[in-house]
């Protein structure tokens, strides 16, 4: 089977910093994989890598069988049409009501497009109740469930979902997670997810990467993860400060 992601190689340096040292990752399609690692271990490059919005030095990276790495103009937007993207912060435009936020990448009529957006909005467990309103006007988790509907709109065949669950409580993470999770089985979708949060990790998976020092350094399925024998996923998935990880002074 041709994997629907493939990573070989990867490396990228910004500046004197060498983020990524040869990545190598494969995404089965309709899997969910979830990249873990700590703050600034180039969890976001890996992505952008693969969306086309950062190049890399070295490596190649095949969507489906074919090389994506370099595309330009229509070739790079037809590969990006290709992926829904729920990014840290949710990023909605806050001068547009929620219903046009949810069906920004959509066409057809007015009408057609707002029963998208109310379509998309009851998947996330929000009614049409607040098709008009702002997002500025939404709690937290409700502007995360907009977002996730917008992700989801276009019905891309594949979802990234960047730190899904920062800057929510706990519980709201929980539901979050949940709906993640039953989106990607229910619409079929490939699910890329990168975060520091073990919980979601969990939920999210089907299997899970470690990144670390610029490569994977190791891969296994959701249940594998408390017995990996891997010092460094143990230290990660138990959250100890004593290990092999060492923190740069500075991001302590
Ligand atoms: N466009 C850029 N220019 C310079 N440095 C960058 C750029 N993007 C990311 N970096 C650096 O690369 C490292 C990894 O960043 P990132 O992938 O965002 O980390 P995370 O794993 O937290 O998502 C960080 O040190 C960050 O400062
Ligand atoms: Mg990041």
């Amino acid at each position: 089977m041709t994997a629907r992601i493939a990573l070989r190689g990867v490396a990228k340096q910004f500046g004197a910093k060498q983020v990524l040292r040869g990545v190598d990752l494969a995404v089965q399609p309709g899997e969910s994989l979830v990249i873990i690692g700590g703050s600034g271990t180039g969890k976001s490059v890996t992505i952008k890598c693969i969306l086309g919005l950062i190049r890399p030095d070295a490596g190649s990276i095949k969507v489906d069988g074919r090389e994506v790495t370099g595309l330009k103009g229509r070739a790079l937007a037809d590969h990006q049409a290709r992926f829904g993207m729920l990014f840290q912060g949710g990023a909605l435009f806050d001068s547009l009501p929620v219903w046009r936020n949810v069906s920004f990448a959509l066409s057809g009529s007015v009408a057609s497009r707002r029963a998208a957006a109310a379509d998309n909005l009851a998947r996330v467990g929000l009614g049409s109740d607040v098709l008009d309103l702002r997002p500025s006007s939404l709690s937290g988790g409700m502007q995360k469930r907009v977002a996730l509907a917008r992700a989801i709109a276009a019905r891309p065949e594949i979802l990234f979902f960047d730190e899904p669950t920062t800057g929510l409580d706990p519980i709201m993470a929980d539901v979050i997670n949940d709906l993640i999770r039953t989106l990607v089985t229910d619409l079929k979708i490939t699910a890329l997810t990168i975060t520091h949060d073990m919980s979601s990790a969990r939920k999210i998976a089907d299997r899970v990467a470690m990144l670390y020092e610029g490569s994977i350094i190791w891969q296994g399925s959701r249940d594998e993860l408390d017995a990996s024998g891997n010092p460094y996923v143990d230290q990660f998935v138990h959250g100890r400060a004593d290990g092999p990880i060492k923190m740069p002074l500075r991001t302590l």
